[in-house]
């Protein structure tokens, strides 16, 4: 047992997988204390932290944990300074507002339409590949993954070419630990950004998710601007890393792997599935957002009060020996399914088709334009961003050798 609660920082950050499997011993439910101080409850285990993930007892309703944001000196409270922004966005909410914004905004998302996507997203990353043509070595991430995605998001959504580089710079500076004031800084310039947009767009409606949400409605109902800024901010904040880490950290699974990156390269049709292996395995958001116990909530022998942060972690849940067996193991052909990778309940990833289109045809395309890769230096010295929620590689040097 743990008297003392786990402090975790810098060591999570490079070892998540090595610090949960120590927790998920002891435990499947634990405080432990966030790198700013504050303490939280950390769900380690799968049925449990499935369950969680649904439970209304659960709530996300920041208004209501606005008093607690401010007596703690957490990572969470600098929400409060871009309140009108992030905080009205859905994911901060609990029904029946999160079911009126989430059924508007599924009108405008839906399955349909990123199947249609495909080809597109083909050709944004044969483009992408293509610019790599003659090189001998390249960073996946910021060469391939970050440029791919970032042109996928920004079309899909209705980003001006000229704004896409302030976009992501934002994105990625509100998904790293840091400080407040950079924080509340990227938050207000996007909303801006996207309040710009909103504008101009009115007067231009096109094929994008911008023009669909201005065009949403369920009978007299629509999104206001103030929803719509939201909302397309949430889509880039929760859109944009998670996608580029989902590529990043696959690669480096495979390139660690080389057995697994020949059963690959010998049969593509294997990559939709192995997409579920690196989700679980390596996934993008280590923890989800935060939750508050709104009554006591007992989960095993533990019993946590009312009024308490609980974050379920997703990347422990994916680990879990109960669920999923050799969970240390990459194997491209097991069945993955059921991973927490994109969350469980009515807060369920709304860009996880997406997000799995984008990550199946990124494997493909650079497997198909590059017929050997590998690491360029050793993987223990690879560095992961500072980031409590997201998992991912500050960059992935690789060499290459020519078709
Ligand atoms: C929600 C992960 C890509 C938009 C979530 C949640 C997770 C997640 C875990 C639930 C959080 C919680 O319940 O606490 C991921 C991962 C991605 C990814 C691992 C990529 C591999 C995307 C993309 C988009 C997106 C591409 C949009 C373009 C959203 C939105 C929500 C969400 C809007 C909130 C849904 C709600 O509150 O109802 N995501 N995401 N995500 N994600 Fe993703």
């Amino acid at each position: 047992t743990t008297s003392e609660p786990v402090v975790l920082g810098a060591e999570f950050v490079r070892d998540p997988h090595g610090v949960n499997a120590r927790l998920r011993e002891l435990g499947a439910v634990h405080e432990v204390v966030m790198p700013t101080g504050l303490k939280v409850w950390w769900v380690t285990r799968w049925e449990e932290g499935r369950a969680l993930l649904a439970d209304a007892r659960l709530s996300k309703n920041v208004a209501d944990a606005g008093k607690l944001f401010e007596r703690h000196q957490s990572d969470m409270s600098r929400q409060r300074d871009y309140s009108h922004v992030i905080n009205r966005s859905m994911v901060n909410m609990d029904p029946p507002d999160h079911t009126r914004l989430r059924g508007l905004v599924t009108k405008a998302f839906t399955m349909r339409q990123v199947a249609g996507l495909r080809p597109w997203i083909e050709e944004v990353a044969d483009e992408v590949l293509g610019s790599l043509a003659g090189r001998a070595e390249f960073d996946v991430i910021a060469d391939f993954a970050v440029p791919m995605v970032m042109t996928v998001i920004s079309d899909f959504l209705g980003v001006p070419v000229a704004d896409r580089d302030e976009f992501c710079a934002h994105a990625s500076v509100l998904t790293s630990d840091g400080d407040r004031e950079a924080a509340a800084k990227a938050s207000n310039a996007l909303a801006e950004l996207v309040s710009g947009m909103v504008t101009a767009k009115r007067a231009d409606l096109g094929e994008d998710l911008l023009s669909s949400l201005i065009l949403a409605a369920d009978g007299l109902d629509r999104l206001s601007d103030d929803e719509i800024i939201s909302f397309t901010v949430l889509l880039f904040v929760g859109g944009f890393d998670t996608t580029v880490n989902l590529v990043g950290n696959g690669m480096l699974a495979l390139l660690r792997h080389p057995d697994q990156l020949a059963a690959v390269r010998d049969d593509p049709a294997l990559l939709a599935g192995a997409v579920e292996e690196f989700l679980r395995y390596d996934g993008s958001a280590n923890i989800s957002h935060w939750r508050r116990t709104v009554e006591p909530v007992t989960v095993g022998e533990v019993t946590i009060p009312a009024g308490e942060f609980v974050f379920i972690a997703l990347g422990s849940a994916n680990r879990d020996p109960a669920r999923f067996p050799e969970p240390d193991r990459l194997d491209v052909t097991r069945t993955a399914q059921g991973h927490l990778a994109f969350g469980h309940g009515i807060h369920h990833c709304i860009g996880a088709p997406l997000a799995r289109a984008e990550g199946e045809i990124a494997f493909r395309r650079l497997l198909a334009h590059f017929p050997s890769l590998e690491l360029t230096v050793d993987p223990e010295e690879l560095q992961w961003r500072p980031s409590m929620l997201h998992h991912g590689l500050r960059s992935l040097p690789v060499r290459t050798a020519q078709r």
